[in-house]
């Protein structure tokens, strides 16, 4: 197939998707079409390729689940409109009803929502080479090593197609056809009007195959093609979890590509995943085992992983964040974060900041250039620049019934193992003394000292040990039991 893509709209009237099948072979609570591939539905995949092809018209058949289904088809292509299948008889069926109140004519797109991986490049491409023929129905096909389960495309002598076979109703020799239907379909609605209104329900499935319908125009008019498409992996359909995981890492080979040529390092792209709706800039460097989620954006020289999730985050430039989980957070640029960083909801890290190993962050601001660097949680607290949070800092914020707020100025430092018991503030420049338990707010400039006095007991070891190792050690080091008795 070969062709340009140019005024695909003024030749095409009509889509139609087909979304209703329960999808029983994916065994799912879930409607198969709204299983998520790249972070978009099945179905808004399908979506938002054929919304780049201007149909005057797009129709989507829904049935089984049609309370999640049609919210997500609004949501993501609130221009199209819903079709109700209640009693699923098949594909030839959902188009019947697709056709019933159709007042255009012209062309008409048909394909099914389970097809995630077509783009909208290879749809134009079969447009044009339909609309450059003077047939009534085009289909467009592919040859795959695998075609069990699929349509299978039956050519006469000349090349020509005579008929598509659903392989439940294939003998052993058509079952070795490896050219099969992608179930993508460009008809004439006149003449698809007219050859649906026949179909029979004759086959092992009992119900009316679309399929058929080209059968039909091929013995009666002649003006039928099948269309080979270039690239198998873009037609795939996904029935059950074996073809959903087979697309999906299709679809990750797809945007990881696209990252790389636009200047993107990804260090192993087998383990690399990136949501189709994730922006990343050029020199930025990923590292073996992330997973890129949802709104995230990442810009340039930043590096991320190994072994790192980023869900809905904002990366600035030059920032890392190693071997951490991060979600709804911002992240400076030229900050730190990880390794083992766990940053929540509402995390922001302003620039030159850190977060390290074992700490974890929800609901709060990091100052400019401050630091989180060891073993601590931080909630609900604002913190400003150049302060450093010692080692084992906790934010005491909740007091068993509500959250409370911390605030911490600039140029801070608190000791290691302080606890921030909530509502407190520590003016700028402030100190608070290790292992201090703050209840108080703490002035600016002063050192908010809160632990018992310490007291040695001499000798105790010698008088309450006796016979152990320390024992032993002490009195090697000169203690006696007599000391401080
Ligand atoms: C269908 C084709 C097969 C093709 C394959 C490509 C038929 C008879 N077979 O088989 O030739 O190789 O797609 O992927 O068309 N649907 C409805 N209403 C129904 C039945 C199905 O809307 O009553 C929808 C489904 O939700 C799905 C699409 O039509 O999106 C195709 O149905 P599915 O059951 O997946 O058909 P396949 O067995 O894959
Ligand atoms: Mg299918």
């Amino acid at each position: 197939m070969r062709g340009g893509n140019e005024n695909v709209s003024s030749q095409l009237d009509v889509a139609i998707v087909l979304a209703a099948g329960e999808g029983t072979r994916m065994k799912s609570q879930t409607p198969k079409v709204l299983h998520p591939i790249a972070g978009k539905t099945i179905i808004a995949h399908v979506l938002d390729q054929v919304k780049e092809l201007k149909a005057k018209e797009v129709r989507v058949v829904v049935g089984h689940a049609r309370e999640l289904v049609e919210p997500e088809v609004k949501s993501v292509a609130p221009a199209a409109n819903t079709v109700f299948q209640s009693e699923r008889n098949g594909t030839g069926h959902a188009v019947q009803l697709a056709l019933a109140d159709l007042k255009a004519t012209g062309t008409v797109l048909i394909l099914a929502g389970d097809t995630p991986l077509l783009r909208s490049e290879t749809l134009a491409e079969f447009i044009k080479a339909h609309a450059d023929s003077n047939n009534l129905v085009s289909v467009l096909t592919s040859q795959v090593p695998d075609p069990s389960g699929y349509g299978r495309i039956v050519r006469d002598e000349t090349g020509s197609i005579v008929a598509i076979v659903e392989e439940r109703d294939a003998s052993e020799e058509i079952q070795l056809i490896d050219e099969i239907n992608t179930g993508v379909y460009l008809f004439d609605i006149a003449a698809l009007r007219e050859s649906v209104a026949k179909l029979k329900t004759d086959n092992s499935q009992g119900e009316l195959y679309l399929t058929d319908v080209i059968a039909d125009l091929k013995a009666n008019t002649g003006k039928a093609a099948a269309i080979l498409s270039y690239d198998y992996t873009e037609t795939l359909g996904i029935n059950d979890r074996s073809q959903l995981a087979e697309c999906a890492a299709i679809m990750r080979d797809r945007i990881n590509d696209q990252h790389m040529k636009a200047g993107v390092t990804i260090i192993d792209p087998t383990t690399t995943w990136i949501d189709s709706t994730v922006k990343i800039e050029s020199d930025v460097t990923i590292h073996p085992s992330c997973a890129l989620f949802g709104t995230t954006t990442i810009a340039t020289q930043a590096i991320i992983g190994p072994r790192t999730t980023l869900n809905n985050v904002i990366v600035g430039k030059g920032a890392s964040v190693i071997e951490s989980n991060c979600t709804d957070s911002e992240i400076g640029s030229q900050s730190k974060v990880g390794p083992y960083t766990f940053l929540r909801a509402g995390t922001k890290l302003a620039a030159n900041s850190k977060a390290g190993a074992y700490v974890e962050i929800k609901n709060s601001t990091v100052g400019e250039g401050s630091k989180v660097p060891h073993l601590s949680y931080v909630g609900d607290a604002t913190i400003g620049s150049g302060t450093n949070i010692g080692a084992a800092t906790v934010f005491v914020n909740y007091d068993g019934v509500e959250k409370h707020r911390t605030e911490i100025g600039n140029e801070v430092r608190i000791g290691s193992d302080t606890m921030l018991v909530a509502p407190v503030i520590v003016g700028d420049g402030a100190y608070t003394a290790a292992g201090s338990i703050i209840t108080e707010n703490v002035p600016a400039g002063a050192i908010g000292v809160a632990r018992a006095k310490q007291r040695n007991i001499l000798g105790w070891v010698l008088r309450k040990r006796s016979g152990t190792k320390s024992a032993d050690a002490a009195a090697k080091a000169g203690a006696t039991e007599e000391q401080g008795s």
